[in-house]
């Protein structure tokens, strides 16, 4: 487990990860029941965009920094990563706006980042955290309980794809979650370095007897040099009413602000399996 996404945090894959993951949270909120959210890697939550490890990339210039000042259809992301002052991850976007009915389970491996999950969430009644492995958690953590007050949940798989056989992986585990708690609305987010990979997994998807699933993804070039993350996607299973539309606005408005000129950029919304 080398991954650690304090050198990540804030670049183009975080952008586009946070603002349909704050518009998927939000499009379930707009019901009154409770929802359950479930992030099964979640890091450590916030990250010092100052500090040593996201400086020494400095990936984080050609993402959150380009997005000051943002149109509408990415407002409400930004406005809420501003408000939180050190920059939030995953857990704190989602926790930011939980309402008091809502429960969110937080699952990282690394158990330095485990501790410091802890420590920030320890005494917050609302949040569980698991020094756990998400595939093992998919299937511990769903169905929801208790039962009769979570029937809704948002369930974000974010791997760090360092194994070879990480598609596979997202794809079984999406099965897996499914089949525990087939209502639920899952996110998964996924590399595009070269086209070949990101395909098989839809493939995988397309074969896996899952049904409504929408993809979508945004390329800053075209996908040639594998060593490079040229784009990245996001495939959301059950999606809420509306996703197509809101995904397109927002993908459209990240590529304007985040986009590099170079050959082959763009993105695509797809309905990848019917409903
Ligand atoms: C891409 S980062 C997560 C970023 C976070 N979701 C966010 O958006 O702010 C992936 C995280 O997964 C953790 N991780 C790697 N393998 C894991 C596993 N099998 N189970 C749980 N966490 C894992 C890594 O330590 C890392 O912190």
């Amino acid at each position: 487990m080398n991954y650690r996404h304090a050198f990540h945090a804030g670049n183009f894959a975080d952008c586009l990860k946070h603002a349909l993951l704050v518009w998927l949270q939000a499009a379930l909120q707009r019901k009154p029941g409770a929802v359950f959210f479930l992030d099964t890697h979640a890091g450590i939550g916030q990250y010092d965009l100052e500090g040593s490890e996201a400086q020494r990339t400095g990936e984080y210039r050609m993402g959150i920094a380009r997005l000051a000042n943002p149109p509408l259809e990415l407002a409400d992301y930004v406005g809420l990563v501003d408000q939180l002052g050190l920059y939030p991850g995953s857990p704190a976007l989602i926790r930011a706006r939980m309402r008091p009915q809502d429960r969110l389970a937080c699952c990282e491996l690394h158990p330095e980042d485990a501790t410091v999950l802890r420590r920030r969430f320890g005494r917050d009644a609302q949040v569980a955290v698991h020094e756990r492995d998400a595939w093992e958690a998919l299937r511990a953590l769903l169905p929801p309980t208790p039962r009769d007050a979570l029937k809704r949940a948002l369930v974000l798989i974010d791997p760090p794809f360092e194994a070879p056989d990480e598609f596979a992986r997202l794809a079984e585990g999406l099965v897996r979650g499914h089949g525990r708690f087939p209502t639920g609305v899952f996110a998964a987010w996924y590399p595009i370095k070269h086209l070949a990979p990101p395909r098989g997994f839809h493939l995988a998807l397309r074969q896996s007897g899952l049904r409504d699933i929408i993809t979508a993804e945004l390329w800053l070039r075209e996908p040639l040099d594998a060593s490079r993350l040229n784009g990245c996607g996001l495939a959301v299973i059950n999606p809420p009413y509306g996703f197509e539309q809101a995904a397109e606005a927002i993908l459209a408005a990240l590529l304007l602000r985040l986009g590099t000129g170079e050959p082959g950029e763009g993105f695509r919304v797809t309905r990848l399996v019917d409903e």
